[in-house]
């Protein structure tokens, strides 16, 4: 195979009480990296075309994350007879809290594994991402993981690394509502507290538990309201325009929890059911004009395959 194209799903993570230890993949939006072979280029990789971005994200490969992706990817296949050009279409928006970075590493690794014949399972691949993950954003698996995993996919460890998938509700229903702003995830880390009381700590254990137990039984009301967050949600609040306002319109409007979607300003709300999910959007959509921002949503089932092969680009659709 000369070349494999692959996408990888947006990501919500944290959940409320699951802060860098619980992510979850949503279908319909996400990142495309196309992989070409180069032989004879022993371990050389290349960043030949990056688009989506708006010119913005580096286009070094060692920079970019989905070349540091690839480079990792390579290192842990033990490939030393060739080396990879990679293309990146950016699907999702920067800095908006739906794992971007994330979706482009675990789109790099797994492109990079399929092109050579795919002999790393998806577990494997994952401390390859999470060095991506690590070098642009933060070292936290919450979106590489469920971005290359698919689904709900819990962080029991990170030494050793160690992950679980979960299953995924039948009903679950995502909405995001992504205001047209961003908030890059390193400031977003800077204003979290360096130490929190044993009472917040037990208040957040129990969410995180109902939370996970809500999962695991495929009760969508316990999951819902387990997305309750005293630690993090409270010291990110203030850098979301209108935070509390759009919580409060998608509770209102039926949703069965709300909070931010990983660093943030993007918000996400659950609920079970196709009508409730579009009063939830509207509502969500109108609480950020109130605030003074123009904002769009989406409403996305769980993506319970996270990154796959799809079919290249057509050539109408690859610029010169
Ligand atoms: N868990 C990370 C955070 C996710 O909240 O900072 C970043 O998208």
């Amino acid at each position: 195979m000369d070349s494999v194209t692959v996408f990888a799903p947006a990501t919500v993570a944290n959940l409320g009480p699951g802060f860098d230890v619980l992510g979850v993949a949503v279908e319909g939006m996400g990142d495309v990296v196309t992989a070409r072979r180069l032989d004879g280029r022993a371990g050389v990789v290349v960043l030949e075309q990056v688009e989506g971005d708006g010119g913005r994200l580096p286009r070094d490969p060692t920079t970019n994350t989905a070349g540091i992706a690839a480079r990792a990817t390579l290192d842990l296949l033990g490939v030393e007879e060739a080396g990879v050009a990679l293309a990146l279409h950016k699907g999702l928006p920067l800095n908006s809290g739906l794992g971007s970075s994330g979706a482009s590493a675990a789109a790099a690794c797994w492109a990079v594994n399929a092109l050579f014949g795919a002999p790393l399972s998806r577990t494997e691949l994952l401390p390859a991402a999470l060095e991506a993950e690590a070098r642009v954003s933060g070292w936290h698996a919450d979106n590489v993981a469920p971005a290359l995993l698919g689904g709900f996919v819990l962080i029991h460890s990170y030494a050793p690394l160690d992950v679980i998938r979960l299953p995924v509700p039948e009903d679950l229903i995502f909405v995001l509502a992504l205001p047209d702003c961003e908030l890059p995830t390193q400031q977003a880390r800077r204003v979290l507290p360096k130490t929190i009381s044993l009472r917040d700590h037990v208040a957040n254990s129990g969410h995180l538990a109902a939370l996970v137990a809500g999962i695991c039984t495929g009760n969508a009301r316990l999951l819902g309201r387990a997305v309750q967050d005293q630690i993090v949600e409270p010291a990110r609040a203030s850098l979301i325009p209108g935070f509390a306002r759009v919580k409060q319109a998608a509770i209102e409007a039926g949703a069965l929890g709300c909070s931010i979607s990983g660093a943030g300003p993007t918000l996400f709300a659950v609920t079970d059911d196709e009508a409730t999910a579009q009063r939830v959007a509207e509502a969500m959509r109108a609480a950020f004009a109130e605030a003074g921002l123009t904002s769009h949503t989406h409403i996305g089932r769980v993506d319970r395959e996270g990154a796959r092969q799809i079919p290249p680009p057509s050539r109408e659709e690859t610029p010169d």
